[in-house]
């Protein structure tokens, strides 16, 4: 199988067909791991994310609880820590309107099994505690799956871009040349209209997220906490994490210092603390935003072409039953 992509999806498939003994090539434009999956705050949290009843929210709730076995796995086959914290999330409601908004929400999702409960929280009109919300650091997990991926011999072509794939599936065109082999993965994030354009598959798209961190004292930030568009989270190591922004940019990589700084603003009026600090990063990444904004996972009909992409906000979330669902849809059309 060739895989177009070495992002958390490309590089989590990879692994799980390795293991299923079927040989795996992944190409990437760059190196493995370098685009939206280095950039994802790595937030675990349908809390935050899902609110009505859809294969989707089935999708995010599963593959949350299969997120522990997937950590202790990975960590065990690359040898590698992966900082990963079941902290719950608090959000907070500012506002009469708000509170109101939370409550409804929240009596929602209880009906599809996203539990929270009302908690005091210092300086909120209220607040709930999403009980299961975790949190992962995406970049730990990108490490942990490329060596993983190399010790079970998958074959990774970094700097090597897939220019065509071929119609039927039986391999693809890159930098270096043609390669042939009996399937194809396009799990190329927001890049993966370029190669999927031929086939009858929705559209991707790059929805740009700025995010800053802090160097904070580790320990300062129990919990994600969240309000609206703005969350917060701390790493292991004591970095504090906020976000975001959602712009349609298209691949424009210039940061825009308006927007840290109102996301400095938004995450300040959160934890005040952080108003005295400045941040000491800032960075960017392009969402796999998709046309109907339903993940496309699954084999193209009438071809050896399958696809994972479009997953928008919960890629890293969504990593390990959608690698499930391709071994599973792969291992059936041998
Ligand atoms: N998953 C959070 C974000 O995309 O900003």
């Amino acid at each position: 199988m060739i895989i177009a992509g070495a992002g958390i999806i490309g590089l989590s498939c990879a692994w799980k067909l390795s293991l299923c003994k079927i040989p795996v090539t992944v190409f990437d434009a760059r190196e493995a791991g370098g685009e939206a999956s280095w950039a994802g705050a790595g937030m675990l949290a349908p809390g935050g994310e899902m609110e009505e009843a859809s294969p989707l929210t089935d999708m995010a709730l599963r593959s949350l609880a299969m997120y522990p076995e997937f950590v202790e796995a990975l960590s065990e086959a690359s040898g590698m820590a992966i900082d990963y914290q079941r902290c719950g999330a608090v959000e907070v409601a500012l506002n009469q309107r708000e509170a109101e908004e939370l409550e409804r929400r929240a009596m929602r999702q209880a009906a599809l099994g996203i539990r929270s409960e009302i908690i005091d929280y210092n300086g909120s009109e209220s607040a709930r505690f999403y009980l299961d919300d975790a949190v992962v650091n995406p970049r730990n997990v990108m490490a942990a799956l490329r060596e993983a991926c190399l010790r079970q011999g998958v074959k990774l072509r970094e700097h090597d871009a897939i220019v065509e794939i071929f119609p039927d599936g039986s391999g693809v065109r890159a930098l270096s040349g043609p390669h042939h082999d009996d399937g194809v993965l396009i799990a190329a994030g927001a890049w993966s209209s370029g190669l999927a354009s031929k086939f009858p598959l929705p559209a991707a798209m790059p929805v740009r997220g700025h995010l800053i961190a802090y160097k904070a004292e580790a320990g300062m930030l129990g919990t994600i906490l969240r309000h609206e568009n703005t969350y917060l989270l701390q790493r292991g190591t004591g970095s504090l994490v906020a976000g975001a922004s959602t712009e349609l940019a298209g691949f424009d990589r210039t940061i825009d210092e308006g927007i840290v700084q109102q996301i400095h603003s938004r995450a300040s009026q959160l934890l005040p603390g952080l108003a005295a600090l400045e941040p000491s990063e800032r960075w960017l990444g392009f969402r796999p935003g998709i046309e109907g904004g339903v993940p496309a996972i699954g084999r193209v009909e009438g071809t050896r072409i399958w696809t994972a992409f479009g997953h928008y906000r919960n890629g890293i979330l969504l990593a390990p039953d959608t690698s499930r669902l391709i071994a599973e849809s792969v291992i059936q059309a041998q």
